[in-house]
């Protein structure tokens, strides 16, 4: 393992992405994390990322000095190295000339950290502030023309850069990468999806005990991922609760279920409430009502099926609690981008975004979670999935936001608007697929409008609803642009919902970017 330490850089997640790419396993840790939290991972080297603070700002995010006399190699990048020049006697100035953007390093020592690299590097830089003098013990290893690019203490083996070796910018960064981990830390590279199943599968297994836990499933591939891998651990003693809130897409409920019971073996609880939340949404017309009626019901739900299953694996377990065993865990589909999201430099609070959907569970099932992805980013996801045997269907599905078709749904959430908009976005998703870009686009969907117009069909006049198609493409759903969709894919979309869906009789395509826009419509 490589332990990297956030100093706030937009660019940590990246560090431990590189990492990754070449099979060797790395975990971001918050610049705050105890010294004991750090050494219990047993790392093979320790990297502390950037950040956008001067080591001089009141508020500059610190971390325990013993992590540079751990014993590990330490390579700091940017903030990393003014970090150290600062704890270790050294002097960090405010640059004369700042440097962002591209530039020119001269390799000036020879360091096991450049090994193989030419003597002239080029760079992404991104730094205000500069290492005046070196602490003791310390060579300069790179320049650029006006500032320190590179340092080292081959003797307390430390080294840091200036400049961000992550970014792709930086033309030999990987290989620098590659130089730290694998030369100078000996990280091994067996970080591959086998391994991480295996040794995940060990953990929960232990963790567990003869423990039950439960599962919320989405039918996503997060959620679908993290219950396979938990249910490899534990077998029957995971249950998975699927809900139908009445906002699912066409045959979701049913496919979902056979799915996972039958292709991926899980033992699923089905409920099927959809009556129940489309009574709580009859006249809810707000966006941010209707989610909170979806969300409030769906926890209601939830609790209600948890206790029932808490009941009864605890009635038939009663030795089990009289040996202590008497705890409930809970699986949830986390992933790497939601921890960080919820974690700050000044220490982490994941616990309290991980247990916002499942308030109100008993006290006495003192639930404990079990977060098996939350060290990975989605495309790892998809790798683990696969090697799971997973259909590609799960895999690579798009994302589908929790509250459904009520938030595609515009204006009241009814029965009847809920089947026509199923309707339209089978469609949708079907001539996309058909066409071959179900993957290339982050989400396609079809929205209801509240809108009536005026058509004609087979001589007959209509007055009938809208339906707004939308596609985008996306890297993480943060910032996405409408597709381009080809005009023939468009033209067969339009003319089959028309056709075939009762109620709809004019189709629009949304060209509008987010931002300014959302991919949802409400
Ligand atoms: P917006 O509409 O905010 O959506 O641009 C960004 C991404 O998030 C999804 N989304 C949600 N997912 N619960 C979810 O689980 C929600 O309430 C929710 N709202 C939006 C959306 O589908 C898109 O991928």
């Amino acid at each position: 393992t490589i332990v990297i330490l956030d100093f706030g850089s937009q660019y940590t997640q990246l560090i431990a992405r590189r990492i990754r790419e070449f099979n060797v396993f790395s975990v971001v840790l918050p610049c705050t994390a105890p010294l004991e939290q750090v050494k219990a991972l047993n790392p093979k080297g320790a990297i502390l990322s950037g950040g956008p603070c001067s080591v001089y700002d009141a508020d500059a995010p610190n971390a325990d000095e013993g992590v540079l006399a751990m014993g590990v190699p330490v390579l700091g990048i940017c903030y990393g190295l003014q970090f150290i020049v600062h704890h270790l006697g050294g002097k960090v100035v405010g640059a004369a000339a700042r440097e962002y953007g591209h530039a020119e390093v001269t390799v000036v020592a020879e360091t096991p950290l450049f090994k193989g690299l030419p003597g002239s590097l080029d760079v992404w830089m991104s730094h205000g502030d500069e290492a005046e003098t070196l602490p003791v013990g310390f060579q300069l290893t790179a320049k650029t023309s006006n500032a320190v690019a590179g340092i080292a203490d081959e003797a307390r083996r430390i080294w840091a850069v200036q400049f961000h070796p992550e970014v792709a910018h930086t033309r030999q960064g990987m290989e620098l990468l590659k130089n730290f981990c694998l030369d100078i830390c000996g990280a091994e590279q067996n970080w591959t999806p086998e391994h991480f199943i295996q040794s995940t599968v060990e953990r929960v297994r232990a963790q567990v005990g003869t423990g039950h836990a439960i599962c919320g499933l989405s039918g996503g591939v997060d959620s679908s991922v993290a219950a396979v891998l938990v249910a490899r651990a534990i077998g029957d003693r995971l249950t998975c609760i699927f809900v139908n809130n009445g906002v699912l897409r066409k045959d979701e409920f049913l496919k979902v279920q056979t799915t996972m019971r039958e292709q991926l073996g899980l033992n699923v609880v089905a409920v099927d409430s959809s009556q129940r939340f489309l009574e709580k949404l009859a006249g809810v017309t707000d966006p941010e009502r209707k989610r909170k009626v979806i969300g409030n019901e769906f926890i209601a739900v939830f609790d209600d099926e948890a206790k029932k299953i808490w009941e009864s694996s605890a009635a038939g377990a009663e030795t089990e609690k009289s040996a202590g065993h008497e705890v409930a865990w809970l699986v949830q589909g986390t992933l790497y981008p939601d921890v960080i999201e919820s974690s700050s430099v000044h220490g982490p609070s994941h616990t309290i975004k991980s247990h916002h959907n499942v308030g109100g569970l008993p006290a006495d099932m003192k639930l404990k979670l079990i977060e098996p992805l939350r060290d990975l980013f989605k495309d790892e996801v998809r790798r683990i999935g696969r090697d799971l045997g997973m259909p590609e269907e799960i895999i690579e599905r798009q994302p589908f936001p929790g509250p459904g078709l009520a938030v595609r749904i515009l204006g009241e959430v009814t029965a009847e608007r809920v089947a026509m908009l199923q309707e339209a976005d089978q469609i949708v998703v079907d001539e996309i697929k058909k066409a071959g870009l179900y993957r290339k686009v982050w989400q396609s969907f079809a929205v209801l409008l509240p809108v009536k117009s005026v058509g004609v069909m087979g001589d007959q006049r209509t007055y009938a609803n809208t339906c707004a198609v939308r596609a985008v493409e996306s890297e993480d759903g943060m910032t996405a642009d409408w597709a381009p969709l080809p005009y023939e894919v468009l033209r067969t979309i339009s003319s089959r919902i028309v056709s075939e869906v009762r109620g709809i009789n004019r189709v629009v395509y949304d060209i509008t970017s987010k931002p300014p826009g959302t991919i949802e419509w409400e």
